[in-house]
């Protein structure tokens, strides 16, 4: 037996069946999308993730994610909805296998290149994680080729002792480089740490 019930103007909505719930909530500052188990809170001044837990534990500490950004704007990188342009969809159904989900979706456009992106962060009922992926379009009927992705990046960036190791795939993982190696001196590029000094330790 469900218990299906639209939020009336959709500032709140609150969905229950026997097998959990999912909670969207619209606040001033913030969308929050829960279900019995996970907990996201997404700022709204930033289209970012900045609390995401999971049966209670924290994810992310003080950093932020999972959000887009990319390399593909005149002046270099773009986040999009990070400047407070955002618009935001929100949506709650049920899927073709009968479980709750709900979502919300940024849009935000690059005004001088009228290049769009949207991001989208789905939920459903019981599950433990978050279901995202991303949009591109560009239309311009004088110049319909833009040149210029650079890259299109979806990241999570956590910042607490929590996450031990890097993993991408079976066989492809690694223990995270010591913390001492990372930032400071040793930063040499964008994200990118030189460990020349760390031959011994266990990412190396
Ligand atoms: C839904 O989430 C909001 C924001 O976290 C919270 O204030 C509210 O109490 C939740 N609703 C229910 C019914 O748990
Ligand atoms: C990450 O955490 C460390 C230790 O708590 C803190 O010094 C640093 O400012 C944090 N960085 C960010 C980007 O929040
Ligand atoms: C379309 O492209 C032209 C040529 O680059 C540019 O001058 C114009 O501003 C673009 N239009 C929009 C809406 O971005
Ligand atoms: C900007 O792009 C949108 C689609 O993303 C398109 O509908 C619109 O016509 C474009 N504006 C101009 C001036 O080209």
């Amino acid at each position: 037996m469900r218990f299906f019930k639209r939020g009336v103007l959709a500032l709140a909505s609150f969905l229950t069946t026997t097998n959990g719930y999912i909670n969207l909530t619209d606040t001033e500052t913030s969308l929050v999308l829960s279900n019995d188990r996970l907990y996201m809170s997404l700022h709204k001044s930033q289209a970012t993730p900045l609390t995401l837990t999971l049966d209670g534990q924290d994810l992310l500490g003080t950093g932020k994610g999972p959000y887009v950004d990319c390399h593909c704007v005149p002046s270099g990188s773009w986040a999009p909805g990070n400047k407070g342009s955002a618009i935001y969809t929100l949506i709650q159904d049920i899927d073709s296998t009968n479980t709750l989900y709900a979502g919300i979706i940024t849009q935000d456009t690059y005004v001088s290149t009228n290049r769009s992106i949207e991001q989208y962060w789905f939920l459903r009922e019981g599950e433990t994680g978050l279901h995202t992926f991303t949009r591109v379009y560009y239309y311009n009927e004088s110049q319909p080729y833009l040149n210029g992705m650079g890259d299109l990046r979806t990241l999570f960036r956590p910042n607490l002792t929590l996450w031990t190791h890097l993993f991408s795939g079976e066989g492809n993982w690694a223990p995270l480089p010591a913390s001492e190696f990372l930032g400071g001196d040793t930063d040499a590029q964008d994200a990118t740490w030189d460990l020349r000094r760390s031959q011994d330790d266990a990412y190396v």
